[in-house]
């Protein structure tokens, strides 16, 4: 028996920032990955449902629950673009992985910098099956929180190593241009949309706003191109202009989520689209040739989370990286709960 039942490891932002640069960036980014792949492989075998979305006219705050059969996880993650202008993240996160056979939560962990590990990381994974061969640049438009994590999984997983920046604010280019000085990229900083995407073979867009944005027209993608749209993921809120997903081949995470969050909320209800686990498991296509395009069109399903959960949970043993947290009661006898109650109240 644990001695310890009342005690859950809890992993806090500064345990998580340890744990991420003791493993390395682009290392800790490349393992997560194979958890994300590796769940998308077992896809069969999870609980999926649309994530549970409580919108206000300022963002979304949402729960994400999945569960394999043996582990149970969510996530609580709130999208709301106008905190950068308060000082608060636009995304910020923290997430429970549980046990199924006795309901225990066996993990309690910081998820705002992981959720920027593990969108990377989803991101870069189905640009592996969908980038065209050898895609060695990407334009990042909306240069915020998540886009230098965008910038190094591309790196790690794909070998991108030229990156092309915009955003409205060039505060966030120059932050973002400043943060990858160092780390092995060829960085050019640009006015515009349109110039960003001048000879980019992958284009991030991964910006906040709480409306239809359109911040790719059709005329900038041009054949060939992977579109990694990463910022619309809530209703109401898009990035691309609808005619460029009428020609693109379009890869989704969980359809009934996309249909609701995704850019294709633009498109009928039936347009057809394949999920990502299909494409890995080589039941639908992904890339057919070199002049087409593919999209995918992230929202970020809670299968990512419960991976990124289990990858962080994995680590703990070997680098000790997390508190005990006092979180179930768990008296002597178990039914007597009141008991401990007036046990404490003797020993004040
Ligand atoms: N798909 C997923 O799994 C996933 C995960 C995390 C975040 N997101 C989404 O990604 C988006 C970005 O998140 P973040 O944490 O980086 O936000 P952030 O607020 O830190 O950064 C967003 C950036 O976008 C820029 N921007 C806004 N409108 C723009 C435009 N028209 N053109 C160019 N730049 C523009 C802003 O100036 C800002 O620098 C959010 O919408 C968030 O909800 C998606």
């Amino acid at each position: 028996m644990n001695a310890k039942l009342n005690i859950v490891p809890f992993v806090s932002v500064d345990h998580m920032m340890k744990l991420v640069l003791a493993i390395g960036v682009e290392r800790f980014l490349i393992d997560l990955a194979a958890y994300i792949e590796e769940d998308f492989r077992r896809w069969a075998l999870f609980d999926k449902t649309p994530r549970v979305a409580s919108h206000s006219i300022d963002g979304v705050i949402e729960l994400m629950p999945t569960s394999d059969g043996r582990l149970y996880g969510f996530k609580y993650v709130n999208g709301h673009p106008k905190n950068m202008r308060e000082g608060r993240q636009t995304v910020t996160a923290f997430g429970v992985l549980a046990d199924v056979g006795n309901g225990y939560p066996m993990l309690l962990s910081e998820m705002t910098i992981l959720t920027a590990l593990r969108t990377a990381a989803t991101s870069a994974v189905a640009a592996k099956y969908l980038a065209p061969k050898g895609a060695d640049c990407m334009a990042i438009i909306g240069n915020g929180a998540q886009s230098e994590f965008q910038a190094l999984a591309f790196k790690a997983l794909l070998g991108v190593n030229k990156l092309r920046l915009y955003d409205i604010d060039p505060a966030a280019t120059r932050k973002c241009a400043d943060n990858l000085a160092g780390l092995g990229f060829d960085i050019t900083s640009c006015a515009s949309a349109h110039a960003a995407v001048e000879g980019a073979q992958i284009i991030t867009t991964v910006t906040a706003d709480k409306q239809y944005a359109t911040i790719l027209t059709d005329n900038m993608v041009g054949s060939g191109v992977h579109i990694n749209a990463v910022g619309g993921d809530c209703p109401g809120k898009t990035e691309l202009h609808r005619d460029i997903l009428l020609r693109s081949r379009i890869i989704v995470e969980y359809t009934p989520q996309t249909r609701i969050e995704g850019e294709i909320q633009q498109l009928d209800p039936d347009h057809p689209v394949a999920e990502l686990w299909e494409v890995m498991a080589g039941t639908a296509e992904g890339r057919s040739n070199n002049q087409a395009v593919t999209l995918f069109d992230s929202v970020g399903f809670a299968t990512e989370d419960f991976s990124a959960l289990r990858y962080v949970r994995d680590q703990l043993a070997d680098t000790g990286l997390y508190e005990e947290l006092d979180l179930l009661a768990d008296p002597d006898e178990p039914r007597d709960l009141f008991g401990m109650l007036l046990r404490a109240a003797r020993q004040d």
